[in-house]
């Protein structure tokens, strides 16, 4: 079975996810899988999740292989990225774990093949597997998430892990609310927006800050009103005292938060890179085990 939207688990699913990426935290493993290979495809940057996948991949013992931007591929004389995974997966990898455009339709891909695929970030449609280990991060400093208001600040319109919570959080009955410039805000969301930051931080138990996507943006124009929606030193002060700040990253420090708070005790963003790993060999080793 394939990750491409969270809609593809169930709660039993994702508490099993959880328990082994808690289990994988505690525990060392080597070789579970030395005959198993991963195909890591990513036809867009990323330093978190490619490295988290591959690092995920190698504490299980299976081995990695890697095309990373389109340089000395045959992306570069024109074979499409859809060709490529089609490609890829003629070569019976155990698992192919795809970021891509949306312009991919990755839904449809993985219905022609065989191979199992992880969507490791599609364009702005879902980033399943950062929704997850964020919840995941967060849980270990909470009783429980059912019930808990996240508020996701910024550029919600572009941003697919704003669209994969969307999803993981009717599953899990977390609340959320968005709080950003007007013309950032994720279209179509029908929840509660907050239009003062200070009123959002007061409001909620934790705090997800997004990156300006501006590779996305239409216009240059469209960050206009980025400063008012900043975590910074004033602001911070009125996120209550054991709420927890969360950004996905790449941060663009100085836009989204200020360096100033980075020591702040309620800062998890490293602590969602650390998890990032666990909860993806959680996902390589529920697919190898045919558990999703
Ligand atoms: N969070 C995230 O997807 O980061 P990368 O783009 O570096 O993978």
């Amino acid at each position: 079975m394939s990750l491409i939207s969270l809609f593809d688990l169930n709660l039993e699913k994702i508490e099993n996810l959880f328990r082994y990426a808690e289990f994988f935290k505690n525990k060392k493993t080597d070789s579970l899988f030395s005959n198993h290979i991963v195909a890591h495809l990513f036809f867009e940057p990323s330093t978190r999740t490619r490295m988290s996948f591959e690092t995920a991949t190698y504490r299980l013992g299976a081995k990695s292989v890697l095309l990373s931007g389109s340089h000395g591929t045959s992306l570069e004389k024109e074979e499409s990225p859809l060709d490529t995974v089609k490609n890829v997966a003629a070569m019976n990898p155990d698992l192919l774990v795809v970021r891509c455009a949306d312009t991919v339709d990755l839904a449809q891909c993985q219905k022609q093949l065989r191979v199992p695929i992880i969507n490791a970030g599609w364009g702005k449609l879902g980033h399943p597997s950062q929704a997850l280990l964020d919840i995941l991060c967060l849980r270990e400093k909470l009783n429980g998430i059912s019930g808990q208001r996240i508020l996701f600040v910024g550029d919600t319109r572009h941003s697919r892990v704003f669209a994969s919570h969307q999803e993981l959080s009717q599953i899990l009955k977390y609340e959320i609310a968005v709080c950003g410039p007007e013309h950032l805000i994720f279209k179509g969301f029908q929840g509660v927006r907050f239009t003062s930051l200070d009123e959002g931080l007061r409001w909620c138990d934790s705090a997800y800050f997004l990156r300006y996507q501006k590779e996305r943006f239409d216009t240059d124009d469209m960050l206009v009103g980025w400063d008012a929606y900043q975590l910074n030193e004033v602001s911070i002060k009125h996120m209550k005292s054991n709420a927890f700040f969360m950004h996905p990253g790449p941060v663009n420090w100085g836009r989204e938060i200020t360096e100033s708070v980075l020591g702040d005790s309620r800062n998890l963003i490293l602590n969602q890179v650390t998890w990032g790993v666990y909860l993806r060999m959680a996902l390589i080793y529920a697919t190898f085990r045919n558990e999703i």
